[in-house]
């Protein structure tokens, strides 16, 4: 425990001293089922990582239902369908959220994103690496399934964390989603959180199951990322419109979501083309 905390203050140190140079990390949150706790996730992992001393910026790119802004209480003026379409800079649609964390909030628009012309394409990446050289992370929040709009943002990923709950449902539906990133984005890496358990055994039961089945039957290595207990604290705080994390901070929710921010730093980093090459994938395809 003293090794991994050791660890964990040298890597935020180290961090510190880095200057510009290097790439965010770029962490797509997704699901098979829906309703499993990924913006949930997404906004208190965010907000716990920050917490750690790291840069974050949050995107929501669930264009459906966007609610990353509803569950912190913001009212976004303008959002990325804008940036993307010319109508507004970047800057414009990045607001501050808790704890520093830079919230982009998603919206319709981002549809037409097939559409958009090289030149336009140019400009946005040129902003968007430019806001990546102050971020450590940046957290995309998607919707769930495997419909087209949320596959390719998954395909244009790098790391991927899939979130089920302990339910037979959702953890099949885990796995169809794992299997189609394995045959299509060998390369992502991806991580698995389990929400909503009521035990540390049912947890890692998930983890161990889903471990097992993708290497035996895709050979693609899986990595946990831990759980999250059950708690009532979490739809009070949905309620409140504010994160659980900063509303009930002593809660097991809390708790369990600080150790999967802790977990996700010391894991190695999957090295990838950053922002630029990431926006690239996701309007090549
Ligand atoms: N650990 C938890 N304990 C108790 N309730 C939770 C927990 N995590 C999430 N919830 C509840 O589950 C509901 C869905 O959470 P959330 O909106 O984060 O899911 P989602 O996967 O983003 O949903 P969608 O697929 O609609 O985007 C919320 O009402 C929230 O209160
Ligand atoms: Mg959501």
């Amino acid at each position: 425990m003293r090794d991994q905390a050791e660890r964990l203050r040298e890597l935020v140190n180290s961090q510190n001293q880095k200057v510009n140079s290097h790439k965010a990390r770029i962490i797509a949150i997704t699901s098979g089922k829906g309703g499993v706790g990924k913006t949930n996730i997404s906004v208190n992992l965010s907000i716990c990582l920050a917490k750690l001393g790291q840069r974050v910026t949050l995107i929501d790119t669930d264009l459906g239902l966007a609610n990353i802004d509803l569950m912190l209480g913001m009212i976004p003026q303008y959002h990325l369908g804008h940036f993307f379409s010319g109508e507004r800079e970047l800057a414009d649609v990045v607001m501050q959220g808790p704890a520093g964390v830079r919230v982009i909030a998603g919206g319709s628009g981002l549809q037409e994103l097939a559409d958009i012309n090289p030149w336009q394409l140019d400009g946005c990446i040129n902003s968007l690496v430019k806001m990546e050289e102050d971020s450590d992370f940046i957290i995309l929040d998607t919707g769930a399934g495997i419909s087209n709009k949320v596959i390719r943002f998954l395909l244009a990923a790098e790391e991927i964390i899939v979130v089920t709950v302990p339910e037979p449902t959702s953890i099949a539906d885990a796995y169809g989603v794992i299997k189609i990133i394995a045959k299509e984005n060998s390369k992502a890496k991806i991580y698995i959180a389990v929400n909503m358990v009521r035990s540390e055994e049912e947890g890692e039961q998930v983890i161990e199951r889903l471990c097992m089945v993708a290497e035996k039957f895709l050979r693609f290595p899986l990595e946990s990322l831990g759980y999250i207990y059950y708690d009532g604290n979490v739809p009070k705080a949905v309620k409140q419109q504010q994160p659980f994390y900063l509303t009930h901070p002593g809660s097991k929710a809390a708790q369990s979501v600080m150790k999967m921010a802790q977990r996700l730093l010391l894991l190695p980093e999957q090295s990838g083309g950053g922002l630029g090459k990431f926006f690239r994938r996701l309007f090549s395809k």
